[in-house]
């Protein structure tokens, strides 16, 4: 698959068969995510591959963040949305965490954290064109001790996005954009 059919092919996709992804297959997608623009070189960009048993850890931690949005947190409504969350994490066979430098120079800052979203799309296009199915979180949880914890993330660095990776268990068709047409601007002259 060409780069441009998986660009216009990728959806997000909550849903996976429970088969593993091979390592060296998600090797080759951080490779492609590495290769991402990033101003003055500054590669922001950290990952932790979370796998295996590890995966419950992660589910655990989705499951009390959302708790979190709750007035009751022991309200069986709280408790159903927690679980249905945890049960979705659990059934995701990877999560890749994406990290990112946080300088503190304002500007340096949002380019790298511009970089970092870069390497992540190209991380899910790399994944699209394997038929690999991915899914971008970011919010509160990004801001959890716990995954920080998890993840080993280094002084310096946050946690910009988490990606869930598993072969699609669903099948959907691209969501409706804006066309490109209705928000451009051709400056020629
Ligand atoms: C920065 C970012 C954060 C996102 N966070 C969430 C999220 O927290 N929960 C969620 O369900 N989807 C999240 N998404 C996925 C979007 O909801 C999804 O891309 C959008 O609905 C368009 O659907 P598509 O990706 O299938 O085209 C996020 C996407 C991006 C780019």
């Amino acid at each position: 698959m060409d780069a441009i059919d998986a660009i216009q092919r990728r959806i997000s996709v909550r849903r996976f068969r429970p088969d593993p992804v091979p390592r060296e297959i998600i090797e080759r997608l951080l490779d492609c995510a590495v290769r991402a623009p990033n101003h003055k070189l500054t590669q922001p960009w950290r990952f932790a591959v979370v796998r295996g048993p590890a995966r419950s850890r992660l589910a655990e931690l989705r499951a009390g963040h959302r708790l979190k949005r709750y007035e009751d947190p022991r309200s069986d409504e709280a408790h159903a949305a927690a679980e249905k969350i945890r049960r979705e994490a659990e059934r995701t066979p990877a999560f890749i965490v994406v990290m990112c430098a946080v300088h503190s120079d304002e500007l340096t800052r949002e380019e790298d954290y511009a970089a970092a979203m870069m390497a992540t799309e190209n991380l899910l296009i790399a994944a699209e064109s394997l038929g690999l199915g991915t899914y971008v979180k970011t919010g509160g949880i990004m801001q959890d001790p716990g995954v920080a914890t998890l993840v080993g993330l280094e002084p310096g660095h946050r946690v910009a996005a988490i990606v869930s990776l598993g072969y699609p268990d669903e099948v959907e068709s691209p969501r409706r954009r804006k066309p490109a047409a209705e928000v451009t601007r051709w400056v020629d002259a």
